[in-house]
């Protein structure tokens, strides 16, 4: 039988009151996942209505505000999760950011913020959530990288180099972690669209736009449901022979 489905099953995503997240959110009710987990930095209107949405489809939602890059405010919503639901069965570190700023623009600090939001926040979210899955029958782990991480990418330094960082932990993860079941992989999207995007290309000439577009083969980008698709796909249990794996989700687009 053919299972996407996830009914039992627990999901925390974060970063997720808007872009790919909320997407990604709402793919995971759509398939009925038990319990969902919803965390933002700011749980505003968008995570509320957000929230609605997801229960329309029976799952149960629990909104929590946290920053992923702080340790206490992860162990928090991991526990959270486990306390309503008494399980947890995917964990999706997608929270990240980007400065869009050129080598000569970045500097220490925005080298620092954004490694520390990208990196430190996928590690942490992959080190508490298996510390619990370990001991309760393994999951799912899906750390969200960009084809930025594989290329270096064209905007700025510190961004690519996160990115690249979230592939080699997903790898280290998976390998690691295949003793207790548990699974990691990486989405590597291109460009999507965002409002991170949208703040991206705001920076840019109408030139440098038409060449961005021009360097996809299939001449658009894409939405942020086409990533939470494949973030369903790792998630289910249809790639249960899969870990380490980064996926390219980015319509051919491989510079
Ligand atoms: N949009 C793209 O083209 C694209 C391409 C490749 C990868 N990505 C990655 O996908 C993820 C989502 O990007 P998006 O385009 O939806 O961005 P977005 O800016 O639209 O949304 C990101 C969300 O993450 C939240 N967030 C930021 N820092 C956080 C933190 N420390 N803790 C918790 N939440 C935090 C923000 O508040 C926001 O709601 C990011 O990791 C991004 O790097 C995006």
């Amino acid at each position: 039988m053919l299972n996407v489905s996830l009914k039992d099953k627990v999901v925390i995503v974060t970063g997720a009151a808007q872009g790919i997240g909320r997407a990604i959110a709402l793919k995971m009710a759509e398939a009925e996942c038990k319990g969902l987990l919803i965390n933002d930095l700011k749980i505003d209107a968008h995570a509320k209505s957000l929230k609605k949405e997801a229960e329309a489809y029976g799952t149960e939602v629990l909104l929590v505000q946290g920053d992923m890059s702080e340790e206490e405010d992860v162990k928090r919503l991991i526990d959270s999760a486990v306390q309503k639901w008494g399980r947890l069965d995917v964990m999706v570190n997608n929270a990240g950011i980007a400065k869009a700023n050129d080598l000569f623009k970045t500097t220490g600090d925005d080298w620092d913020l954004v490694i520390r939001v990208n990196m430190r926040s996928a590690f942490l979210g992959m080190k508490y959530a298996s510390e619990y899955m370990k001991d309760h029958g393994g999951g799912s782990i899906v750390n969200m990288a960009s084809i930025a991480g594989i290329t270096g990418g064209n905007t700025s330094p510190d961004y690519g180099a996160s990115k690249a960082g979230i592939i080699a932990l997903t790898k280290y993860g998976a390998r690691f972690l295949a003793k207790y079941k548990i699974r990691v992989n990486a989405l590597a999207p291109g460009t999507i669209n965002t409002e991170m995007i949208e703040r991206n290309f705001s920076k840019l000439t109408e030139e440098e736009k038409r060449k961005r577009l021009s360097d996809i083969p299939m001449g658009r980008i894409g939405s942020p449901e086409e990533v939470a698709n494949a973030a369903l796909f790792f998630a289910s249990d249809l790639s249960s022979f899969i870990t380490g794996d980064s996926l390219m989700i980015t319509g051919g687009r491989n510079t």
